[in-house]
């Protein structure tokens, strides 16, 4: 805290234990009992000295007060005879934290994929790991939503396998659909999506759907395919299974044609080390076995 603030407290605290001080010094009378001259209702009001037990404990509360202050930092920015502070306490916990959790991360990090997917306890880290750091996207059961991946289909956009899940929490995915609104038009954009439909089996007007294909030809292969198989090198999805990480209306795959896409996942580089990683991915990719 600034000086200023520092001073305000220092002055406040030590200011009300002295005025407390002098106040009970002030009364400190063992006899009395004088009569005040209050009188309400016959009861008559005297003005008795304060009770001994009492002033005791008061001046005790002073004293410790005064202790507290010179062992503990209370006093603005007066640190305290015993080094205490709330950074320090935090890191202690931290340390006594990674002192308890490393060896555990440490044995789980050298397990094998498929001894990760057996192993209770690398499933209860993992699932962990997940609920923190992935279920925001994908779902608390990793069946992701619109714009998110299902994690738990077998199919893969950027490819299947441990490696490629692990790949994708260090160093995050970035899908980019190019909007292609302006080279089709609308009349394109509309053949082009019976096209779509007609890739993923779905029903659709044969002669748009003819039409489109000569654009698709010339405009989507390079990342889709011939055959719509899509391109896990680019993140471009398979268009013939009729899963859709944008949804599969008409409606909605015009829109995603018209408009382009541009779905990113973040790195997780800074968060989750090598052995969390490592531990997340097992989990991961035991979801769709
Ligand atoms: C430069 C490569 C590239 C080209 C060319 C391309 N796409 Fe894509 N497309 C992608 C990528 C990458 C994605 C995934 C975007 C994302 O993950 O956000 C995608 C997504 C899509 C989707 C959404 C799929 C879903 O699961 O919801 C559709 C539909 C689609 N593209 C159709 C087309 C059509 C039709 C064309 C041609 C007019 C085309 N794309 C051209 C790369 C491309
Ligand atoms: C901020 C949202 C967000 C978070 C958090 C997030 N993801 Fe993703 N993830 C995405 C998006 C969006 C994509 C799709 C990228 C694209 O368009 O290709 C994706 C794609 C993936 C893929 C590739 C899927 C495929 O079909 O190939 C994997 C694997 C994945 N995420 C795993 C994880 C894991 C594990 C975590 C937790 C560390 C995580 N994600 C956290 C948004 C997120």
């Amino acid at each position: 805290m600034s000086s200023a603030w520092s001073w305000f407290v220092i002055v406040g605290t030590l200011g009300s234990l002295i005025v407390f001080a002098v106040l009970l010094f002030a009364n400190r009378r063992t006899s009395g009992g004088e009569d005040t001259g209050h009188d309400y209702d016959g009861i008559k009001e005297l003005d008795n000295p304060l009770p001994m037990w009492w002033v005791g404990m008061f001046v005790l509360t002073i004293v410790y007060a005064i202790g507290y202050l010179v062992w503990y930092p209370g006093l603005g920015n007066v640190q305290g005879t015993a080094g205490w502070t709330s950074l320090g306490q935090w890191q202690a916990e931290v340390d006594r934290h990674d002192e308890r959790f490393a060896p555990i991360y440490a044995r789980l990090a050298a397990m094998s994929p498929e001894e990760l997917a057996s192993d209770r306890v690398a499933q209860q880290v993992g699932r962990r790991l997940f609920l923190n750091h992935c279920s925001t996207c994908h779902g608390v059961t990793a069946q992701g939503g619109f714009g998110f991946p299902n994690l738990t289909d077998g199919e893969w956009i950027w490819d299947s396998g441990f490696d490629k899940v692990k790949h994708a929490v260090l160093n995050g995915r970035n899908g980019i659909m190019p909007p292609w609104g302006a080279a089709l038009g609308d009349q394109g954009v509309a053949d082009v999506t019976q096209y779509t439909l007609s890739l993923a089996g779905r029903e659709h007007d044969a002669e748009a759907a003819q039409r489109g294909q000569a654009q698709y030809n010339t405009l989507c292969v390079a990342c889709h395919g011939a055959d719509g198989s899509g391109n896990p090198l680019l993140g471009a999805p398979n268009l013939t299974n009729d899963i859709w990480l944008y949804g599969g209306s008409a409606d909605e795959i015009a829109f995603t044609i018209k408009n382009g896409r541009n779905g990113n996942m973040p790195s997780f580089a800074d968060v989750l080390d090598e052995q969390k990683a490592h531990i997340l991915a097992g989990y991961v990719t035991s979801l769709s076995q």
